[in-house]
This record gives C-alpha cells, structure tokens and sequence, in this order.
C-alpha cells in the first residue's frame, strides 16, 4: 500500500469521494465526460498477472494490455526492485552525458535488432516517431545533392495511427483523431493500406499486393521522388483495425524505397516485443528499416520510454567536427533516465527468459483457431491478426460488408465487459469504421485464460440479433 493512497477495495463512501474528485479534477482521454457525473469512470486499483481490480474489488481479465503495452503482465516484482534500486542509486541523469543502464539498453536493442546502429531514447510513441521524421529530414538534408530541394515528405497509409502530437498525428491516416485539430504539418500524405479483406479478398494475393505497391509508387512518382524523406508504416496496422499485410508487401515498400532515396521508417510501438509471435513485428518477413521506434512494450507499461533506433549508415551523416551544424539538435528531459532504461532491460531479459514472443505465437494461433467459429455468425466478416495481436470485423452482413453499427459494436464489448473481460476496438479512427473488436491481450496469458477469452467473445457475438 502506497502512503497517502487508499486501500485497494474501497468502501462505498470512500469510491463516491474518489469519484466525485475524479469529475471535479481529472480529464480523461478518448471520452466523452458528460456521462460520468452520474457514472464515473472505472477505478482501477491492483493488478497482477492477466488482471487488473477495481475500487470495488472486481477482477476483469484484461484483454487489451491496458492500451496495448502490459506485454509481460501486471505486478511483476522484479521490476518493481529494478526501479527501486535504480532510483535509490542514481534517480536521474540525462542522456547529454550517459549512464549505465541507458548504454546496456541501448546495446541490447541493437543487438536485438541484428544491425548496426544508434539508439535515441524518448518517452512516448509519439514522441518516438516525432524522433524518426526529424532524423530523416535531417539525414536528407545532410546527404542532399548540391542544388537539391529539401526532401521534406512523408507518406503513410490510411488507417494507421502514429501518435497525438502535431507531427505524429499528421503522419496518422485516421479522420476522426485529427477532427478539430486541423491544419496540421503540412507535407505528410497517404496511401491506401493493404487491407486484403476489404479490397483484395477474391484476388490473388500477389495480384493485390502489386496493385497497393503501384499505388506507393505512383504517389512517388506524382509528388516527386526527390520531396520525399521517408515512408512510414507499422508492419502490422494495430489501432487502425489488425490489418496484415501480404506477403510481399514490406519487400516492395523496401524496394521502392530504395530506388528513390527514401527512408522506410517502421513503427513497431505496438508490433515490438513479442506481441506478434517474434520479437519485432518486421521479422516475420525478414525486411530491415532505415529507422525504427518503439515504446509501450519495450517496457510494458512499467515506466514512460521509448525508442528510435537508426541505422549505422543514417547516423553517419551526422558526423562532423564539434562546431558544425550537423549534430543531431534534439533532447528529452526524460527520454531514457536511467530508471526508465533499468526497466527496460529487465522487461526484456523476462521477455527472453519466458520466451514470450514464442509464447505469443503459440497462444495466438490457439486464440484464432478458438476464434474461428465466429465466423459462423452474419456479423462476423473477418478474423485475422499474428501472435497475440488479433481483430474480429463486425459487418451487418458478409456480401456487402457494411460496418455494423456503433450500437452493435458497443453491446459487444459490454457483454464481455459483464462477464468481466475488457477487449478492445479501433475507436474514433475511420468515420463509419469503428467496427473492429481487437484482442490484445498480455502475453503470459494461459490456455485456460484464452479459453475464457474466446467463450466470452462466442457468447457476446451470439447474443447480438443477425441483422
Ligand atoms: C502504432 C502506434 N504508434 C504510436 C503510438 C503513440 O504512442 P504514445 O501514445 O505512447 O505516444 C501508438 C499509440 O497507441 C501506436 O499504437
């Protein structure tokens, strides 16, 4: 129990404070407050393991990893005395100069990674990906042609999430989370993303795949190569909907990439560290970025950090003699403290230690063959997803694919949230589009707790009335 805070079950007295000084002090995020005068939000009080208990002493199975991040569960004690440790002996020390744990992380990623290069440490997926897009303007600029415009560009693709800051939300390809906040930096552009059950299912995978790269490449072409500093993409689109793409698709976008002088930059702040059955993401189709960023799972929650590992060949253009202006000119105060960075090298050792990428794959493949039988349901359209990163699409029926409804979607979630099982959807992403249910849960999950999952999720979709 910390001090000044009040036991985990509270007594109805207690709860009714909390939640009034919730409604009166606190904005939440992706919500809106209105309801919560009457009804405020959950309270969260423990966790451990799959779980997490509320202020009234209910234990829900979280099948979201919180937002995406808890990979090696709630409640892990060495983490807790890794933290502990480190703040007794050295609680800050930026990264101007260095430390010990922010080195040996930074060496375990790259060693992780399998190629040379350098690591900048940040403290959110945002902030990771902000990182990435000045890296790569920077690393254009430094390396254009005399005479050259500056490569300013960036592409991404519809339906994936990038982060809430400017930069990052403009490289978002989702129309309700820019809502409002409009105009945002300007020369970030999309493309369609290899959505195979939407827009490719009866052809060919490879016809498809081709048909997506042409559509990459004629943006190229149309903008001009020589604008563009990079292309963006999560290996496997997670907050837009579990998209996987074909298996060509990365080897393409390389491909080009690399015909046109421009950065391929992958955002693996969800796909990283085991979530999708190996350790990263892109290694399920062997194709190497130029620029990589990372965050929730690189500590699962534990603490705020993240990652933008370049590669040998970019840092270089930032070589000079002290005085030039080639350096790279970018600092976080938190990026990378050391407590943050002890974290994250243990939550990786427990990551190798339990095998838990191995264990992702395993307990994914037995969640989608448990999963299958959706599909026996009119409203059930698709189920795909790697590893332990998996989407159900909700249709009001399978030949035209329409959306189901909100009313739909959300009687879903609330049914398994009855039966105390959070999971998840894309939402506010696509107007129209919110209809995928995502599965995301911590890896240590058993086959008993996906069993659970799976009979919850049969029962919530059998109970909705076919259309
Ligand atoms: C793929 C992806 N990139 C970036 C982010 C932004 O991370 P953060 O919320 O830590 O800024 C998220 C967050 O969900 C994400 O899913």
């Amino acid at each position: 129990m910390v001090a000044g805070l009040t036991p985990n079950k509270l007594s109805s007295k207690q709860s009714a404070d909390l939640g009034k000084m919730d409604a009166d002090s606190l904005w939440h995020g992706m919500a809106q407050h209105k309801p919560f005068a009457q009804k405020p939000p959950k309270c969260i009080q423990s966790g451990s393991g799959c779980y997490v208990t509320d202020a009234d002493g209910a234990e829900y199975f979280d099948g979201v990893s919180g937002l995406w991040c808890v990979n090696v569960g709630y409640g892990r004690q060495e983490l807790a005395d890794v933290a502990y440790e480190q703040m007794l002996n050295l609680s800050y020390s930026p990264l101007t100069m260095s430390h010990e744990p922010g080195i040996r992380l930074a060496h375990k990623l790259i060693e992780l990674l399998g190629y040379e290069g350098k690591v900048f440490f940040s403290t959110s997926g945002s902030e990771a990906n902000e990182t990435a897009f000045k890296i790569a303007r920077q690393y254009q600029a430094q390396t254009a042609p005399a005479g050259a415009g500056p490569r300013y560009k960036f592409i991404s693709r519809y339906r994936g999430y990038h982060g809430h800051t400017m930069g990052a939300l403009s490289a978002t390809a989702q129309a309700e989370r820019k809502l409002k906040y409009e105009p945002l930096v300007p020369g970030f552009m999309h493309v369609a993303p290899p959505y195979y059950y939407r827009f490719g299912e009866g052809q060919p995978e490879d016809v498809y795949n081709a048909a997506c790269l042409r559509e990459l490449e004629m943006t190229i072409r149309y903008e001009g190569a020589e604008s563009i500093a990079g292309v963006i993409v999560e290996p496997i689109i997670s907050g837009g909907g579990v998209i996987v793409p074909p298996a060509g698709y990365l080897r393409g976008v390389r491909d080009i990439c690399d015909r046109t002088g421009i950065l391929l930059i992958y955002d693996e702040v969800v796909n990283g560290f085991g979530r999708t059955g190996r350790m990263f993401g892109h290694h399920h189709w062997g194709v190497e970025p130029d620029i990589i960023t990372f965050a929730k799972g690189l500590t699962s929650g534990y603490m705020p950090l993240s990652a933008t590992v370049a590669k040998q060949h970019i840092f270089e253009a930032f070589l000079d003699e002290p005085g030039s202006d080639r350096h790279f000119r970018h600092i976080s105060t938190y990026g990378g403290t050391p407590v943050s960075t002890a974290v994250g090298l243990r939550n990786i050792e427990i990551v190798e230690r339990e095998h838990l990428a191995e264990r992702a794959a395993e307990m994914g493949e037995y969640l989608m063959g448990r999963l299958q039988r959706l599909l026996d349901h009119p409203h059930v359209g698709d189920v795909r997803g790697k590893g332990l990163l998996l989407g159900v699409e909700l249709v009001k029926d399978k030949v035209s694919k329409t959306p189901l409804d909100d009313a739909g979607v959300m009687a879903v979630i609330k049914s398994c949230l009855d039966q105390r099982v959070m999971i998840g959807r894309n939402t506010n992403t696509i107007p129209g589009f919110t209809n995928v249910l995502i599965l995301c849960p911590p890896l240590v999950i058993t086959r008993e707790e996906a069993d659970r999952l799976a009979d919850t999720l049969y029962q919530a979709v059998f109970a909705l009335a076919p259309a």
